[in-house]
């Protein structure tokens, strides 16, 4: 968290959600296409996916418009489409060099894409076909992970009880030395102070839906082509699964009082057949960063700082998160 280093002394609030958005762009591009991004390149990235992710709805909703319309975010959205794009063909294509450069194979997800073939044609992806995976992967896989922890760490800057047992676990399973894989087991609380913040404030706090049949739901008759929104966010507060709803208390997820509780009272990931395929990847890095950042610096809430919760692509902390933040 390089760009932490300047202020890291505590005497200055400073938002921590950019640089949370960097550490889960760098994991994703590394993790899943085994490259590299310059620090310019990220930002912009950044910024254009923001925007296409803001925009995503509107566009949907205009795009059989007349192309000579003004739609004042139209202009906006094909450029950053459009550098997105380019960025990604550049990583697909450095990814097929070195795929075709290297002894071993290589270990991420675009070497596993390149090498899929089609059981019946025989043919490799396409570079769009391979466009449209790694476009998904990037908008589906690094903002809701960024989010989560933003959600996070704003929660436990506000409750020194569960950052004081967050803390004494982190000493007890690791001493100081750096989590990796193998921890995890031993990181139980940590794990669930991750989920509590994703119960309160899911990343996708609303799932699109077209009903193909007709349908009742409720009483209520969904013809079919019904467009609905299942909202998480309320699920994921209903008074009937989750007692006094509003407060955080990771001690909702230790197995005792997990058991028994309805199978979708708590899907942050979705649920059924469109589950997310990053879950497991997504509360592994999730629980490993939250460990690394409590471990490395003292976090602490700013007073009267309350950020207001903006629904886009995501569910965002409004102006970000601020905390007060000294290295250990
Ligand atoms: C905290 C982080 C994450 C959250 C909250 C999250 C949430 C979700 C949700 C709710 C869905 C279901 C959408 C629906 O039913 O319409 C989904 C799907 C998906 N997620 Fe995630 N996700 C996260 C991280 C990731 C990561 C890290 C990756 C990539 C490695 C990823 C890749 C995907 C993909 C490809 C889909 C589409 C699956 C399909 O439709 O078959 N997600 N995610």
């Amino acid at each position: 968290m390089e760009s932490w280093s300047g202020a890291a002394d505590g005497s200055t609030p400073l938002d921590i959600a950019p640089a949370l958005n960097g550490l889960t762009m760098r994991v994703v591009v590394k993790t899943l296409f085994g490259t590299a991004l310059s620090a310019e390149e990220m930002a912009e990235v950044g910024e254009h996916m923001g925007f296409i992710l803001d925009n995503l709805l509107l566009e949907a909703a205009t795009q059989a418009l007349p192309a000579w319309l003004p739609l004042p975010h139209r202009a906006r959205y094909r450029r950053a489409l459009a550098r997105f794009d380019e960025i990604v063909y550049r990583i697909i294509a450095q990814g097929r060099q070195a795929v075709a450069a290297a002894q071993q194979p290589e270990n991420h997800l675009l070497a596993m894409l390149l090498d899929t073939v089609d059981e019946e044609t025989g043919e490799g992806m396409t570079d769009k076909q391979l466009r449209d995976e790694v476009a998904t992967l990037f908008l589906a896989g690094y903002e809701t992970t960024s989010v989560a922890l933003a959600w996070t760490f704003h929660f436990l800057t506000r409750q020194p009880d569960v950052m004081q047992k967050l803390q004494a676990e982190l000493d007890d399973a690791l001493a100081g030395r750096q989590p990796g894989f193998a921890d995890l087991p031993k990181l139980p609380y940590t794990r669930m102070v991750l989920q509590e913040a994703l119960r309160l404030r899911p990343p996708s706090a609303w799932l699109p839906r077209t009903a193909l049949a007709d349908d009742t739901i409720d009483g209520y008759a969904i013809p079919a082509g019904t467009q609905i929104a299942s909202m998480t966010y309320f699920y994921q507060q209903h008074p009937d699964f989750w007692p006094d709803a509003e407060r955080f208390d990771p001690e909702r997820f230790a197995p005792e009082q997990s058991a028994g509780r309805h199978q979708f009272a708590w899907i942050p990931f979705g649920a059924g057949p469109r589950l997310c395929i990053g879950r497991d990847f997504a509360l592994m890095e999730g629980t490993l960063a939250l460990a690394m950042i409590t471990q490395r610096y003292r976090l602490a809430g700013v007073a009267g700082d309350e950020p207001g919760q903006t629904l886009s692509g995501t569910l965002r902390p409004q102006g970000g998160v601020k905390v007060r933040l000294s290295s250990k």
